[in-house]
């Protein structure tokens, strides 16, 4: 494996700041300052951050910046893949998908009982969204989506939601559970329309906003942990 790519699988450093750590000399293979990013190294080399010696964990834990156009599953024929963003994808699912023209925090891990408790509505993890409308939100279309709507198809209506305004059509809004499509389902049902989508944050873990759209990092040990 290459020196930049091990360390941006056994530290939560992108692959650019990785080449910057190695650039900055403040990684060592085997006690020796590494060189390059491109160096190959073997199971058996001790690789060292600022004289912290660094292991590739058993699980994958991954933010990405999903980019707008991109599907969160493999097998779409009409759209690229998140998992064609991040490197040695063929192990990690996806916590919680996006559509494919919303952007922003997507959760990708090989470890199959965390996205479980990441997505399952018994352990009702806070999502937040950014949300551009089509109209002004009027005070009644607000009322309904904080007390619960009643989606299309469905006979229960959706858990109490919080919104916070951020101009007449934009707003911050925080679910408890992800239902299909939900956001823009709950605002079709009180005749508003979501232009634009962005999720900022799932539980604790926070979209890094160093990461520009399509870029990623593994999570820290706190935000995977804390699941
Ligand atoms: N709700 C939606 O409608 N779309 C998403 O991508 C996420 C939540």
């Amino acid at each position: 494996m290459r020196l930049d790519k091990f360390l941006s699988h056994a530290t939560e450093l992108t692959r650019t700041l990785a080449k910057q750590a190695i650039r900055q000399q403040r990684v060592r293979i085997n006690n020796q300052i590494a060189r390059s990013a491109a160096q190959i190294i073997l199971d058996t080399d001790l690789i060292t951050l600022d004289a912290e010696k660094l292991v590739l964990p058993e699980n994958r834990y991954i933010m990405l910046h999903k980019p707008a156009g991109y599907v969160c599953t493999r097998d779409d024929a009409h759209h690229a893949s998140v998992f064609s963003l991040v490197s040695d994808s063929d192990e990690l699912h996806v916590a919680g998908r996006l559509d494919a023209d919303t952007t922003g925090l997507v959760l990708l891990t090989s470890n199959g009982q965390w996205s479980h408790r990441v997505t399952s509505p018994r352990h009702k993890c806070n999502k937040v969204y950014c949300v551009t409308l089509a109209q002004a939100l009027s005070r009644e279309q607000a009322a309904q989506i904080e007390q619960g709507v009643i989606l299309h198809g469905e006979n229960r209506p959706t858990l109490p939601a919080q919104l916070q305004g951020i101009s007449d059509t934009q707003l911050r809004l925080t679910l408890h559970e992800g239902k299909y499509h939900q956001v823009k389902r709950m605002f079709a049902a009180t005749g508003n329309e979501v232009i634009r989508l962005h999720r900022e944050s799932i539980g604790h873990v926070i979209l890094d906003n160093n990461l520009q759209p399509g870029e990623w990092r593994n999570l820290t040990a706190a935000e995977y942990e804390a699941f």
